[in-house]
């Protein structure tokens, strides 16, 4: 019976949490499963009630489950607070504390949403990408400071890389290419950083490894412009930390919202699942979130941490299966005037997975 942290957090995390919980009780019960659950603090929340983004509760609490859903953190209620004690920083210490250095983040086009996007629909048709960003290392993670100098101050923020860091994301990638078209694009900025010029050559040493896997590099800037001109052209990429930050929201596009994407953060014993957006601050408390990002990861967390494919692609069946019959939450809806709210969006994708054939 696999037991699950549950790490609401700040916005429309908790609201989006809620769905998430209803998708995991319908697909449970529908495949005769059971799972536990534990609530933890985490982020402004966390800051409100402990004076700490990741209280020692939560740091020991989610060391002891089977896999850790997160729900987003921060808003500017603590955007003054010191470094140390934003909410961004317990998120950050959460990733690292897990040692999950391998962060999954799926784009997939889904045919019935492809004339929501701010792009082309015949652009979009079939993009199916998966990109691989580090997640525990580079620039989030090296020494800050901040010193006075003549005429105001100097502040600085390391990108630092180790071989073997690199090495380990990367091998996650090439693996997980090889499982797909057999396609990956590392990206980086070889010909400005040092850490990036490391990052090359590893994966040159280690594409022998994989012998099915085509690689290619592709510079970071020409990455942001290639996925908006041909998509289709990418299988899994691989990046450090900061880009794939970047390029994944960039890419959330291509599915029509960043409220659709899910990721799964790996390389640990207990691994942890976060849709890849905010708190979203500016629609906190309306009901109109799209809970898809988190509903997606659930299925991801069935996947790879509990082994349970039937039900992951329950899960998936069922929300592609309620945006073919047209529903769409606010971020999604071509005409502003008709849309489901999120709780009204999750309700829908449960009476999809209790209604459900098992025809696959
Ligand atoms: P954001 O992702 O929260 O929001 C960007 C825009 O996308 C907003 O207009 C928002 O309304 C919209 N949006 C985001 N998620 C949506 C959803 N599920 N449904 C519908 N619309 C959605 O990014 P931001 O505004 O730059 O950051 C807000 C706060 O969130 C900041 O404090 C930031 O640090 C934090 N943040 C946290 C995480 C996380 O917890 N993993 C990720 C990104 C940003
Ligand atoms: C994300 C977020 C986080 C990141 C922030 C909130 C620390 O943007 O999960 O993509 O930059 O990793
Ligand atoms: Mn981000």
């Amino acid at each position: 019976m696999p037991k699950i942290a549950l790490l609401p957090g700040d916005g429309i995390g908790p609201e989006i949490m809620k769905e998430a919980v209803k998708v995991l009780e319908a697909v449970s019960e529908r495949f005769q499963r059971t799972c536990t659950y534990e609530v933890l603090p985490i982020g402004g929340e966390a800051i409100d009630r402990y004076g700490d983004p990741l209280p020692e509760e939560t740091l020991l609490g989610v060391k002891c489950v089977d896999a850790v859903l997160l729900g987003a953190v921060g808003g500017p209620k603590w955007d003054k607070e010191p470094a140390h004690r934003r909410p961004e920083s317990g998120l950050l210490r959460l990733r690292k504390g897990l040692g999950v250095y391998a962060n999954l983040r799926p784009i997939v086009a889904c045919d019935s949403l492809l004339n929501v996007s701010t792009l082309k629909p015949e652009i979009l048709r079939g993009v199916d990408i998966l990109i691989v960003r580090e997640l525990t290392g580079g620039i989030y993670f090296g020494a800050k400071e901040r010193h006075a100098v003549e005429d105001g101050e100097q502040a600085t923020d390391m990108l630092v890389y180790e071989t073997k860091e690199i090495e380990r994301v990367v091998r996650t990638a090439f693996h997980l290419a090889s499982q797909r078209r057999g396609r990956l694009a590392s990206v980086d900025k070889a010909n400005v950083l040092e850490s990036s010029r490391l990052w090359r050559e590893t994966v040159n040493r280690i594409a022998p490894e994989y012998p099915d896997v085509k690689v290619e590099h592709v510079l970071v800037d020409n990455c942001a412009m290639q996925l908006i001109r041909n998509p289709r052209q990418f299988d899994v990429i691989v990046t450090e930390n900061m880009f794939g930050d970047i390029l994944s929201d960039e890419a959330a596009m291509l599915t029509g919202s960043i409220g659709m994407l899910p990721s799964a953060s790996l390389g640990a014993e207990v691994d942890l699942y976060e849709p890849i957006h905010g708190s979203a601050p500016d629609i906190a408390g309306k009901g109109i979130a799209n809970p898809v990002g988190i509903i997606l990861s659930v299925a991801m967390m069935l996947r790879h941490s509990f082994g349970w494919e039937d039900e992951a692609q329950a899960i998936e069946h069922a929300v592609n299966h309620v945006f073919q019959e047209g529903y769409r939450t606010k971020d999604l809806a071509s005409d502003s005037s008709y849309f489901l709210h999120t709780e009204e969006f999750g309700n829908k994708v449960v009476e999809e997975i209790v209604n459900f054939e098992m025809d696959f």
